[in-house]
Order: structure tokens, then C-alpha cells, then sequence
């Protein structure tokens, strides 16, 4: 239960609620079972990070190949010493500065880390997640989480319970409901080579942030290379209606019948688009407001049976660049 329904709760009972499903969620995860949890960026998909049952059960309901690595996710940063080798000195700057929060890092692993856990590789993704419910769960466990995003391999990622309830509701035998995601973009993804981050993962901490703290960081580029993180292959993170992403979303949107398509735009409407098949991710143009809007803006047009929807670019820079990220990456065509 999130806390928006329980305004008149008393806080015993409150705290006995979420005892309570905490207990269920700690007791389907130490029984090798997945439970959905919340995050600050998307649901995960999470289960015991050293229980191959579990992972395989991850990877069954996703449906996603195995060459594809999960996050480890761990209460805090004293945890990581268990599962990695070292960290190196900018990766515990970065862990530092935003832990509890959307940061990735890639870490030498030590052999307790499954190679179900990394597809074989040497390196462990681990982050620490920011919030509340998760990292109380995570106290109460001897173990920690892998959590992929709670969607099925390729389509949206969910930023509300509902979203994970209507894609894998009846796989996933508990989801912890802590609300919406405050961030609602995935984790940045950095990993480091002879001690320079690398962003593998555009995310929620944009590069500017990382950049401020640890002088130039280089983006792989996804298009030229083979893709090392899943979240590098072109078509992913999309809905089943075809996806169109512009500049000029009013020009796109003339060249098709009114009723038939969905606006995603930054902070105006059009004026003839049916409101209801429009929606604008942040009117006061604010990007984090939009990131946090965006996946929830593609579940809802993709539930309405239209033709295309055509989603505007966001001005490419903090948190932008990673939705335009995502968008591009929705906005390939499937094979
Ligand atoms: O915000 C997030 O990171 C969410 C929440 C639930 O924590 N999780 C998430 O997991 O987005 P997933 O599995 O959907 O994406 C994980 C990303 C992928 O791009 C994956 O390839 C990359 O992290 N990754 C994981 N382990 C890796 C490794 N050992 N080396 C390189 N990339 C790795
Ligand atoms: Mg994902």
C-alpha cells in the first residue's frame, strides 16, 4: 500500500502495514521467489542475488537472454566489499556523493557473484537504491538483490505498481507497493577503465552531474559498438504502438488522422489533438518533472489502440539527453 491511500492511518498502524508486507516480501525472497519492489527510478524485478532459482526465474519471466547482466542491489556502501574485489578511488567518490541513488557502478567481482548474476563478465554491477521500503527490505535479508526492471525484455519499464501488475501480473507473486518512482529513468550505468568512468547507461544522474564531480567522462557510443550493457541495443524500452520521436511534433502530427495518434510533448499542447490523446510531461519545462512522467506517458497512449504515437525530443542536455536516450531507442523499429 503507498502512502497516498493511507492519509488517515495512524502511524502504529502504518508501521504495522508495511511490517507486514515487508515480512511477505522477505519471506517469498529467503523462499527463492521473485517479488516486484520499488525504486527511485523503475520497479524492479528482484530476487536472492546468490539463488540461481531465483535468477532463473528472473530471466523466465522477463524473457530476456541470458548474455544480459543484472544489478546487484545492496543497503549500502560498507555491503559492496562483499561482492567486489575493490573500488576503485572515483568509483567511491561517485558511490559517495549519490548513494542512496541512481547510480550504477561496474566493479571487478569477487567469486561469491554468480556468472548467472554478471553473463560471465569479470565486472558486477551494483547500486544502492534510494528508497525507503527497498532499503528497509534489504536490511531485513542476508543476501542481496538482483533487480532488473519489472517489465517484460524490450517494453517499458514501470514507474507505478499498476505498470508492473498489468505486464507481469500474474507471474510475479507479490509487488511491493512504495508508489511512484520519484526519478522514474533508470540508473546510470558507469564503469571504469585505468581509473576513468565510463558511461555505459544514461540515467537519472545525467553526465554534467558526474563530469562536476569527476572532471570528463566518455560515453560509449552505441551505435558504432557491439553492445555491452542490454540497455545499449538499439530497439528497446518501447511500447507496441509505433513510436515516432521529432523535433516538430506538430508538422508530424498533420500527416495523420487526429483520433488515431498520441502526443508525448515537453510542456505544450497541440490545439488540434484531442486532449485526451495528448500529454505534456512537464508544463513547467522542467526536465526531471519530465523524466519522472515518461514511461507512465507511454503505458497510458500505449493502452488506447492508436496508430503511432509521436513523442517530442527534449532539449538535449542534464536528464534530457537520457530520455532522448530511451525515446530513440523506443522509436527503432522492431525487426
Ligand atoms: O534503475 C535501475 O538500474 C533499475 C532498478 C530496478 O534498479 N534496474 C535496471 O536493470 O534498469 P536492467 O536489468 O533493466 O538494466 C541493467 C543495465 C543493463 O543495461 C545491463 O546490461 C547493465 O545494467 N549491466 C548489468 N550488469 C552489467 C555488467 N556486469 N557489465 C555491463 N553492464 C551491466
Ligand atoms: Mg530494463
Amino acid at each position: 500500500m503507498s502512502k497516498k491511500y493511507s492519509n488517515k492511518l495512524s502511524d502504529n498502524l502504518w508501521e504495522t502495514i508495511i511490517d507486514r508486507e515487508l515480512s511477505l516480501a522477505v519471506s517469498l525472497l529467503n523462499d527463492d521467489e521473485v517479488v516486484a519492489i520499488p525504486t527511485e527510478t523503475v520497479y524492479g524485478l528482484a530476487g536472492n542475488a546468490f539463488s540461481k532459482k531465483a535468477i532463473k526465474k528472473i530471466y523466465d519471466i522477463k524473457q530476456r537472454p541470458v548474455s544480459n547482466p543484472l544489478i546487484v542491489h545492496v543497503s549500502d556502501i560498507s555491503k559492496i566489499d562483499d561482492i567486489a574485489k575493490n573500488i576503485p578511488p572515483i568509483a567511491r567518490k561517485l558511490l559517495e556523493h549519490f548513494s542512496p541513488g541512481p547510480l550504477t557502478v561496474l566493479l571487478p567481482k569477487k567469486n561469491i557473484v554468480l556468472d548467472e548474476v554478471t553473463s560471465g563478465l569479470n565486472e558486477v554491477a551494483i547500486r544502492i537504491p534510494n528508497h525507503e521500503l527497498t532499503l528497509q527490505l534489504l536490511k531485513k535479508l542476508d543476501f542481496p538483490l538482483v533487480a532488473p526492471s519489472a517489465n517484460p525484455y524490450g517494453y517499458i519499464s514501470p514507474t507505478k505498481p499498476m505498470h508492473v501488475y498489468k505486464q507481469l501480473g500474474g507471474k510475479v507473486p507479490y509487488i511491493l507497493d512504495g508508489g511512484t518512482c520519484t526519478k522514474g529513468i533508470e540508473s546510470t550505468v558507469v564503469g571504469f577503465e585505468n581509473g576513468n568512468p565510463i558511461i555505459y547507461r544514461q540515467g537519472a544522474i545525467s553526465i554534467e552531474m558526474i563530469s562536476e564531480l569527476v572532471g570528463d567522462v566518455m560515453v560509449r557510443d552505441t551505435e558504432k559498438e557491439k553492445p555491452l550493457s542490454p540497455g545499449m541495443v538499439p530497439h528497446h524500452y518501447s511500447p507496441h504502438t509505433k513510436l515516432i520521436l521529432t523535433d516538430f511534433i506538430d508538422v508530424v502530427a498533420k500527416q495523420y488522422d487526429a483520433d488515431k495518434i498520441g502526443i508525448i510533448s515537453f510542456k505544450e499542447a497541440l490545439s488540434f489533438i484531442p486532449k485526451d490523446h495528448q500529454i505534456i510531461l512537464s508544463h513547467e519545462g522542467d526536465l526531471n518533472e519530465a523524466a519522472k512522467n515518461l514511461y507512465n506517458a507511454l503505458h497510458q497512449l500505449d493502452e488506447m489502440d492508436l496508430d503511432i504515437i509521436i513523442a517530442e525530443k527534449l532539449p538535449n542536455y542534464g536528464v534530457g539527453k537520457a530520455v532522448n536516450d530511451r525515446l530513440t531507442r523506443a522509436s527503432y523499429t522492431k525487426e
